[in-house]
């Protein structure tokens, strides 16, 4: 199989992500969003997988790429940030994927369950395929890891 008809994989962040690098570069790197894309490119291509990198601090465009993730039977990595912890909209959008027998992998580069107590909540985890947390960028290639090896069978 050519990485050309490889399975399709969106990687989808929530708020404040393209302020990596910049944003609490003691809790989140010093990495960039770009330099995930890159790096995510290479993974992707490593494991066989179609993988894009998509950011957006709106709730709305979230939602409407989780939607487009099931109706062109997309896998899905997300990083819901802030969202994880109250969006029952976006809980609902990720359902629909997991519900259509596609994958979906939480992932966040911190370890929420380590910090305030707030971020112990994921409204999302319930509904995910599994989740992958507090490795930085390697939470990402785990995800994609995990997508392919169950893919694969
Ligand atoms: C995060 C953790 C969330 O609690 C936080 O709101 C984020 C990033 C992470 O990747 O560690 O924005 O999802």
């Amino acid at each position: 199989m050519t990485v050309d008809d490889g399975a399709p994989v969106m990687i989808l962040n929530g708020p404040n992500l393209g302020r990596l690098g910049v944003r609490e570069p003691e809790i989140y790197g010093h990495a960039s969003m770009a330099d995930l894309e890159r790096e995510a490119a290479r993974w992707g291509s490593d494991l066989g997988l179609r993988a894009q990198v998509r950011q957006t601090d709106d709730e709305s465009t979230l939602v409407g790429w989780l939607h487009e993730a099931v109706d062109s039977r997309s896998h899905v990595v997300l990083n819901p940030a802030a969202f994880t912890h109250y969006s029952y909209a976006l809980r609902d959008a990720a359902a629909q994927v997991t519900t259509s027998d596609l994958l979906l992998v939480e992932v966040h580069l911190s370890n929420p369950a380590s910090r305030e107590s707030f971020r112990h909540l994921s409204v999302v985890a319930g509904i995910a395929s599994g989740t992958v947390a507090g490795f930085g960028f390697d939470s990402y290639r785990l995800a994609l890891e995990a997508i392919a090896n169950k893919l694969a069978g």
